[in-house]
């Protein structure tokens, strides 16, 4: 995809959302215009609008250099913007009353704004789009003074990637109110970074995936070299595939969880890295297991990528000392003997910054999740390109595989999860697993298009009725849907 492009700009909502939502839509749009204009006494000057995602295949794996394949869906974030020259105040309000509106100035072009990560404060996620973009606006003496009005509608913690819809729209509000010269993947790219302000050091598949999913594609993301995206045809099948989304509605924030949780899984994919590099003989230490992957068949063009990933797989298990603990992980200072560096220098270099709370490093159960994660990725690809008979079955193995290995070895699953993943199985899905982070959040399933109602019937009697009998049927609604490939960022100008 070509690199330069830009973000586009669009007159009207149906270059943006299908056929079927354009109504709701709409009213939606009309609704936060008509709000914007109750508190700013005008009218915006235009909307910035940026989606969550779902991610099909290749969970965890980003940040360790891998490439993965999530699509857009339709729930987003839009930001209604009208900037002033009076000043350089950014205010910000939401259509939801339980987020309290805000203001703040600019503070700089050294600071810009101060982002305080200790907090859980909801436009630390705005700061930190508006902070990347101007960072980069070395030119740009004095940003305009923003006006905003923000609706989103994905559900906070639940893996469909709210944050990363919240700071990319922030940041394309800010582009586009400096009228700054970036393109999606500079948009994209600072976006990744920016996002870390908030203290959860989250890889680059969710902004990606939120600014350059077009419709009817899924996404191939990687990124290295560089992020680079390739639009993949999901395949044709019979009867018409679809995907199932299921909110378990166990959330699970990262920013609360990240030390035990997200954070903790990085670190632990990094000291792998590091270990294997010794292990392996390679020519220096990296800390990222894509360029253990990358200097261990440097100049190997005989076996294919999925042959590659068994060998290096076989060969790191064999490598890993028996840990002490019964296979509860190695201590810090086991670590810091099998990468030949002292503990603290460790903690600093990858416990700091993104605080980690544990005893124990399991990086050899992480190890087996992010080389077997990376082969099934590539897999994925490979059915998409070639559908027959086989596919739909193909695929959703593909996705059982993961979702196994996302419990065993990456123990990012929960109950919820497996339950709701189990009651799909038996009911006509092909493939079920969780999606994004996890520890809650969403659950995608692949299914038929015919099949889509018996299977969100037996999702809503078999899990919401026994676990959240209360739920409204809005909210049920709301829980479980039946979800298309999306398209990415736009500006919107149609009104
Ligand atoms: C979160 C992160 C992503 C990715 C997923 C897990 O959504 O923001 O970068 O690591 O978790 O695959």
């Amino acid at each position: 995809m070509s690199n330069n492009a830009r973000v586009p700009t669009y007159d009207s909502l149906d270059k943006i959302y299908a056929t079927s939502a354009l109504g709701k839509q709409g009213a939606r749009y009309n609704n936060l215009i008509q709000k914007f204009t109750e508190i700013y006494g005008r009218k915006p000057d235009f909307i910035a609008r940026s989606p969550g995602r779902v991610n099909l295949i290749g969970e965890h794996i980003d940040y360790c250099g891998f490439g993965v394949m999530p699509m857009a869906i339709e729930r987003d974030c839009i930001i209604a913007v009208a900037t002033t020259d009076q000043d350089t105040k950014v205010r910000i309000a939401n259509v939801n009353p339980k987020y309290e509106a805000r203001e703040f100035d600019f503070e700089g072009k050294e600071k810009i704004v101060t982002i305080d990560d200790t907090k859980h404060e909801w436009t630390n996620y705005f700061k930190c789009g508006y902070k990347g973009m101007l960072e980069r606006a070395k030119d740009l003496e004095k940003p305009k003074g923003m006006y905003l009005l923000l609706d989103g509608s994905v559900p906070a913690g639940s893996g469909l990637s709210s944050s990363a819809a919240f700071v990319c729209s922030a940041a394309l509000a800010t582009i586009e109110a400096n009228k700054l010269p970036l393109s999606k993947q500079e948009l994209t790219e600072i976006a990744i970074v920016a996002e870390r302000n908030v203290g959860v050091n989250s890889g680059g598949m969710d902004q990606a995936a939120s600014v350059f999913s077009e419709q009817q594609y899924a996404l191939h993301v990687e990124f290295v070299p560089r992020l680079s995206t390739q639009l993949v045809k999901l395949p044709e099948t019979q009867p018409p595939m679809a995907f199932v989304i299921a909110n378990t509605l166990v959330t699970a924030d990262k920013f609360v969880t990240a030390p035990r949780n997200y954070n903790l899984r990085v670190v632990e994919t990094r000291m792998a890295a590091l270990f294997l590099s010794r292990a392996l003989g390679l020519d220096h230490q990296v800390d990222s297991l894509k360029e253990v992957y990358d200097l261990y068949f440097k100049g190997d063009n005989s076996s294919s990528d999925v042959e590659k990933y068994d060998k290096l797989l076989d060969a790191a298990i064999q490598a890993f000392p028996q840990d002490k603990s019964n296979g509860q992980g190695y201590t810090l200072e086991e670590v810091a003997e099998m990468v030949n560096l002292p503990a603290q220098t460790l903690h600093e270099r990858y416990m700091t910054r993104f605080p980690v709370e544990t005893d124990y490093f399991r990086l050899v159960q992480r190890t087996r999740h992010v080389f077997t994660e990376e082969r099934r990725v590539v897999q994925f690809a490979a059915v998409c390109k070639h559908a027959d008979a086989n596919t739909l079955q193909e695929l959703g193995a593909i996705m059982n595989a993961s979702q196994e290995s996302c419990d065993k070895y990456y123990n990012c699953s929960c109950p919820e999860i497996n339950t709701v993943c189990d009651i799909a199985r038996n009911n006509g899905a092909y493939g079920a697993r969780l999606t994004g982070a996890g520890w809650g959040g969403c659950t995608v399933m692949l299914t038929t298009e015919p099949n889509v109602p018996k299977l969100i019937k037996a999702i809503k009697d078999q899990y919401y009725a026994i676990k959240f009998p209360n739920l409204t049927p809005e909210e049920l609604d709301d829980a479980v849907l039946a979800t298309q490939p999306g398209s990415g960022s736009a500006v919107y100008v149609g009104f």
